[in-house]
């Protein structure tokens, strides 16, 4: 596989958390040129001129995209963010049901216009829309993949980096799971710089106590609630990891993210999609990485399974 030049980032949705994306994607630089996709053709018309009114302070790239769903044709990497969104009160798993159904459509309209492309699901509940747009659009499975706990893994990062007083980018960290209630962080493998999270001093030389970590990772579960609570959605914080985990599709980065995908055997698991340490490329999953689990995590890792699971049975996946 190869660097891609030339390009091309399709987003389809263009709500809060698709023209996010569509901004983060331009600030850095990310495609050579973003199409932006929505069925609301006032709406995704004003975002693109909007975004295109800024080009000249955000470097090389072109926004384009409308409400004709060819404006996806020859996309190098496809990003979901279309669906009925959380409201105060609603888990992302209720969501489940209407985005399904968005997808059944949606899918294979989208690999006839971008047979090549790798998809990104970021419309909820992520995992399992993952296993549903792989299905519906007969990808082969390491061409699907999900924003999944990328997201939930940068707010943990920067949580402890807050807390330990040192930068984001030096908190070795991650969320794995469902993006969602059952996910959890992966304590045993934690480090800040090279020290094991354990053993980082927080006040006095006493280093971070388990409940301490608890309540972090907690924070972590429920910071999406908040924000919805204050201001109805998330979207500067999953745009800005939307384009980043392109970035490592486009650039064949061999990047090691916590996207979600539909994991064949992995700590036997198969057929339902979760974050795990995975190795990203211009192949879209290159490779799922086996990492040693302590025994809580192992059975924190079977639960979320389960979960996710239920969810896709009952909807006749
Ligand atoms: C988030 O975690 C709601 O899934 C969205 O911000």
């Amino acid at each position: 596989m190869a660097v891609i030049e030339n390009s091309k980032l399709a987003i389809v949705g263009a709500g809060a958390v698709g023209t996010s994306l569509a901004y983060a994607a331009l600030l850095r630089g990310t495609a050579r040129e973003v199409s932006l996709y929505d069925i609301n053709r006032e709406k995704v018309n004003a975002e693109i001129l909007d975004l295109a009114h800024g080009t000249a302070f955000t470097g090389a790239s072109r926004i384009r995209g409308g409400s004709d769903l060819d404006v996806v044709n020859g996309a190098n990497v496809v990003v979901i963010t279309a669906g009925a969104k959380q409201h105060p009160g609603q888990s992302r798993l209720d969501l489940a049901g209407d985005n399904v159904e968005i997808l059944r459509n949606l899918m294979p309209a989208l690999v006839e216009r971008a047979p090549e492309a790798v998809f990104m699901l970021v419309t909820n509940p992520c995992d399992v829309l993952t296993v549903a747009a792989q299905r519906f659009g007969e990808l082969p499975p390491n061409r699907v993949l999900s924003s999944g706990t990328v997201l939930d893994t940068s707010r943990l990062r920067w949580l402890i980096a807050e807390r330990a007083g040192v930068a984001t980018s030096s908190v070795h960290a991650m969320i794995v799971g469902e993006h969602g209630d059952s996910e959890f962080a992966l304590w045993s493998q934690a480090r800040i710089g090279p020290i094991p999270i354990g053993e980082w001093p927080v006040a006095d030389g006493v280093p971070f106590a388990r409940p301490e970590l608890d309540r972090i990772a907690d924070d972590v579960v429920h910071a999406a609630y908040r924000v919805i609570a204050g201001k109805g959605a998330t979207n500067y914080a999953i745009g800005v990891s939307g384009a980043r985990i392109v970035e490592a599709i486009l650039r064949d980065e061999h990047a090691i993210l916590p996207v979600s995908s539909i994991l064949d055997g992995y700590r036997g698991v198969s057929g339902v999609a979760l974050s795990v340490p995975t190795v990203v490329d211009s192949s879209g999953v290159s490779e799922v990485l086996e990492v040693p689990f302590d025994e809580e995590e192992s059975e924190r890792f079977r639960a979320s399974a389960v979960v996710v699971r239920r969810t896709i049975e009952s909807l006749g996946l």
